[in-house]
């Protein structure tokens, strides 16, 4: 699924899965915007997985 763009796409800009609860992302995201995720992801996959929780900015309590 990460490693093919148009399946991507088909599922998070056209909602290929709504009826199994995962919705599109059409009014928040562009194709471009999508394809940025998808290398983003595919970076954390290359790189082990997502950061450590003590690298993620913590939000102002
Ligand atoms: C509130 C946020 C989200 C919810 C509730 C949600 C929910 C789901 C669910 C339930 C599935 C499994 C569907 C199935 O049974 O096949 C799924 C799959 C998926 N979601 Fe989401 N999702 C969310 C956010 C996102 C975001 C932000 C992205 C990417 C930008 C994303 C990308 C995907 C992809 C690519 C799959 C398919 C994975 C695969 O089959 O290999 N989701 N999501």
């Amino acid at each position: 699924m990460i490693l093919d763009p148009a399946a991507f796409r088909n599922v998070v800009l056209d909602g290929a899965l709504v009826k199994k609860g995962m919705t599109s992302f059409k009014h928040l995201l562009n194709a471009d915007d999508i394809e940025n995720v998808r290398a983003h992801f595919l970076a954390l996959a290359a790189a082990g997985g997502p950061a450590p929780a003590s690298t993620v900015p913590q939000h102002a309590q």
